[in-house]
This record gives C-alpha cells, sequence and structure tokens, in this order.
C-alpha cells in the first residue's frame, strides 16, 4: 500500500519534472518571439543582456536588432553550435572584444550595422571559419586593427561601406583566405604597408573614392591570387617606388579614372604575373621616368582615355615603355589627351604635330639619360631657370602654363588641411 502511493507520487514527479523540462527546452526568452525552435527574433525588446540560457541550443536563425549590448564580450554566444545567421544591428555596440564570437562553427552571416561601433579590434572576428558574409556597413568604424579577421578564412564578402575608415592599418586583413570581395568604405586617407599581407585567393579588392597622398612602399606586399584588384575614381597622390612590389598573380588590375601627381616606379617583374593591365582615364601630372617603368611581368596592358603632360616631355612618354606595352601607337594617340600645356589640354594627342614639340632642355642637354618631368617641370628651382640665359623662352612659357595648370588642380582640390605643395615647391 504504502510501496503504490510512492510509486503514484515518484511518478506524479516524474510527470512534472519532464513536462518541466520540456517547458525549458522549448522556452523563449520573454523579450523575444520564437517563430521556431530554429528561428527567433529579439528586435526591440530592450534586452541589456544576450539571452544565452532562455534561447533553443538548436536556434538556427536569430535576431537581435535595436537591443542595448553596448559590450560584446568573449564567447558572447557560446553553445548556439547551430546557429548560421545572426543580426546585432541596431545595438548601442561600442566594443566587440576578442573572440566574441568563437564556438559557432556553422555562422554563415553576421550582420553588424548602423551601430556605433569605432573599432574592429584585433581577433574580434577571428576563428568563424565557415562564416561567408560579414556585414559591417553604417557603422561609426574609424579603425581595423591587424588581425582582426584572422582564421576567418571562405568569407564571399567583407562590406565595410558607410564607415568613416581613413586609414588601413598593416595586417588589418592579414591572413584571410578565399576573399570573395572586399569592398572598402570611400574617403580613405592611408594605406599602410602589408596592409593586405597574406590575403590569399581573392576574387575583388575594391578600393574606390580614395583620398591618398601617396601609395607607399609595399601597400600590396604579400596579396596574391587576385581576381579582380581595382583602384578607381581617387586621388592616388604618389605612387611610391615598390608600392606593387610583392603582389602577384592578379588576373586583372584596373586603375581607372585617378588623379596621380607622380608614378615614381611602377615595377611589375615577371614574377607580379598580371594578366591585364587596364589603365583607363587617369590623369597623370607628370611624365613618368621611362627608367622606373617594368611592365615585363604584364600580359596585356590597355592605356586609354589618359591625360598626361604634352610639353617637351612627350617625347620621353611616347618612346617609353608604357606606350611600347600598348604596341599600337597610333591607337595610343587617337585613345589618349594632354593635360597640359593649357593651350592642348583635353585634346587627343593625335591632333598633335608632334614632330615640332621640341625636346625638353634636360634631354638636349643630358641625351636621354631619362631624367624624369619631376627634375623639370616641377622640382624646377624657377629662379634658377630663370636665371640661366640658356633656356629657351618657348619651354619657360610651357613651364609656367604647366605650373598654372597644376596650380589649378592643386586649387580645385585643396580640401584645406593638406599641403599641397609638395611637388612645386620640392
Ligand atoms: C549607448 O551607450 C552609451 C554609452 O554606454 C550611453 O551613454 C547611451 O545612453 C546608450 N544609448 C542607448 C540608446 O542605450
Ligand atoms: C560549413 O559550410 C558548409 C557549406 O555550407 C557545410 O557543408 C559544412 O557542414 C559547414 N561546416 C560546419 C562545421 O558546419
Ligand atoms: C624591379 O623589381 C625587381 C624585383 O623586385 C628589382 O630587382 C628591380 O631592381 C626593380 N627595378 C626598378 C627599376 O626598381
Ligand atoms: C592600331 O590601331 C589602329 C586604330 O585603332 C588600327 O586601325 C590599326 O589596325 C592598329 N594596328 C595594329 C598593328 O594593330
Ligand atoms: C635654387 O637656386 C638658388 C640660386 O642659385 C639657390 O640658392 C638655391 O639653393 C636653389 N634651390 C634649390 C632647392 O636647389
Amino acid at each position: 500500500m504504502c510501496n503504490s502511493w510512492l510509486l503514484i507520487i515518484a511518478i506524479t514527479l516524474e510527470c512534472l519534472w519532464n513536462s518541466q523540462l520540456s517547458e525549458t527546452s522549448k522556452s523563449c526568452p520573454a523579450e523575444c518571439i520564437c517563430l521556431s525552435q530554429t528561428q527567433v527574433l529579439c528586435n526591440t525588446g530592450g534586452l541589456a543582456q544576450i539571452p544565452l540560457r532562455q534561447l533553443p541550443s538548436t536556434v538556427e536563425n536569430l535576431a537581435l536588432t535595436k537591443n542595448n549590448f553596448p559590450v560584446i564580450k568573449p564567447d558572447s554566444f557560446a553553445g548556439l553550435r547551430a546557429l548560421k545567421k545572426l543580426s546585432l544591428d541596431g545595438n548601442n555596440i561600442t566594443r566587440i572584444k576578442q573572440f566574441a564570437f568563437r564556438g559557432l562553427p556553422r555562422l554563415k552571416e553576421l550582420s553588424i550595422q548602423y551601430t556605433p561601433l569605432q573599432t574592429v579590434a584585433q581577433f574580434a572576428f577571428a576563428g568563424l571559419q565557415n562564416l561567408s558574409t560579414i556585414l559591417l556597413s553604417h557603422n561609426q568604424i574609424a579603425t581595423i586593427e591587424g588581425n582582426a579577421f584572422a582564421g576567418t578564412s571562405n568569407v564571399k564578402l567583407i562590406l565595410l561601406s558607410n564607415n568613416p575608415l581613413i586609414r588601413i592599418d598593416t595586417s588589418a586583413f592579414s591572413s584571410l583566405t578565399n576573399v570573395g570581395h572586399l569592398i572598402l568604405p570611400s574617403g580613405i586617407r592611408t594605406i599602410e604597408p602589408d596592409a593586405f599581407l597574406g590575403m590569399d585567393t581573392v576574387g575583388l579588392l575594391k578600393l574606390a573614392y580614395m583620398d591618398l597622398k601617396e601609395l607607399s612602399p609595399y601597400t600590396f606586399r604579400g596579396l596574391t591570387n587576385v581576381l579582380l584588384l581595382t583602384l578607381q575614381e581617387s586621388d592616388l597622390g604618389i605612387i611610391c617606388a615598390d608600392a606593387f612590389t610583392g603582389l602577384s598573380q592578379v588576373d586583372k588590375l584596373q586603375i581607372l579614372n585617378n588623379k596621380i601627381d607622380l608614378i615614381e616606379e611602377l615595377n611589375f617583374t615577371y614574377t607580379a604575373d598580371i594578366k591585364l593591365l587596364k589603365f583607363h582615364g587617369n590623369h597623370v601630372l607628370e611624365t613618368p621616368d621611362p627608367n622606373s617603368i617594368i611592365i615585363d611581368g604584364v600580359s596585356q596592358l590597355e592605356l586609354v582615355n589618359n591625360h598626361f603632360p604634352c610639353g617637351c616631355h612627350i617625347h620621353t612618354l611616347l618612346d617609353g615603355p608604357l606606350v611600347e606595352g600598348a604596341h599600337n601607337l597610333s591607337e595610343f594617340l587617337l585613345k589618349n589627351y594632354c593635360i597640359s600645356p593649357l593651350d592642348v589640354n583635353g585634346r587627343a594627342m593625335a591632333e598633335l604635330d608632334i614632330d615640332s614639340i621640341g625636346r625638353c632642355q634636360d634631354q638636349l642637354t643630358k641625351g636621354n639619360l631619362g631624367s624624369s618631368a619631376a627634375s623639370m617641370a616641377l622640382s624646377v628651382n624657377v629662379t634658377l631657370l630663370i636665371a640661366a640665359a640658356t633656356i629657351e623662352l618657348r619651354i619657360l612659357r610651357t613651364l609656367s602654363q604647366q605650373l598654372l595648370l597644376l596650380w589649378q588642380y592643386r586649387a580645385r582640390g585643396s580640401r584645406g588641411r593638406r599641403r599641397r605643395w609638395h611637388l612645386v615647391g620640392r
């Protein structure tokens, strides 16, 4: 008798226990809507903490938008091993600590947009082996620390548009392999050397609307196996020696519609292995020194719609390796334009009577030693030149027109904050 009572109590207790268990496994945080055991929405829930304990461990799709998580701590989502898609948009996130997203082997899409986040810290996104999309647009990201994405391979898209990012630090994107698209915001002013070190097998790396003082030495070192690298619609400033050194195996390198103050060196040896270099629509303010242009490692070169100086240095350009590399001189002349002197600005080179343009004084005196426009037109010691009686008046006039044009360029481009006279005053 006593025994059967005990049995009944035991059964009842077990029943209660079980129902409570299934209750917890089916629980849903009060602030959330659990559409199913795999899909949970906690939007505008006023959450101050990630309700890790109450979430079903089977959740695959979790939206936590517009709550209040100022800091995403390490291992914030530990245990949600089924999670595939996570949105933290519209939160008050100011910091993401190292390894914040550790333990999410299946996470494919991570969205952190419209937050006040300013820094992508070291290892913030480390170890997300299966992540394919990181959406980081519309934040306040100004800094991406080195190794931010370490160990995160197979990313198809990293979207960083609409952030006030002005500098790309060394190794910011290091160790990212198999990246589909890396789209950076406009307004970048500095790319440190080795910014893309160790990036391998990249689909598209697009750098547009930049405002650089220079493309520094070794900017692209260690970047390999790129389908398309494009530098466009930017003020590239000076392309320094070794800017592209260490970049290798690029299917297509595009340099489109940029302003380029000076090409100190463009050195693509065979190891660069660039199938196609598209150099279109650029305004090149100085004639590059032919001795500093090496394009042996470029299989095909397209030089179209560019503007170059057409003063006495046009001979340097036409005899130089760039035009030679483009193979068809008459086509080059038809499809490229003059930036200076002023009276031919904007005219196709084919319209000029090139033979009537005198060679530069420095070329006449030094022969074809290849001293560049830098030593003549721009680094010119004007007082010295004016004093030198041997200078023809015509050259002086051309020179002053080029300088005028450059002044106009700088006046137009001057945004007050940058020293714009480095070329003229050097
Ligand atoms: C966001 O965080 C900042 C700093 O922690 C705080 O001052 C601010 O009130 C927060 N805003 C909201 C909407 O929670
Ligand atoms: C990673 O993604 C692939 C393709 O979607 C999938 O087959 C694989 O199982 C995922 N890895 C893990 C650990 O879930
Ligand atoms: C071009 O690069 C190669 C290999 O990096 C180097 O040996 C050579 O000196 C460079 N040439 C110029 C003109 O800079
Ligand atoms: C060079 O370009 C011109 C104009 O596009 C074309 O008519 C000519 O056939 C080309 N010559 C060679 C050798 O490709
Ligand atoms: C320019 O020429 C003047 C006069 O010869 C000389 O004193 C000055 O050092 C020169 N400046 C430079 C930068 O060469």
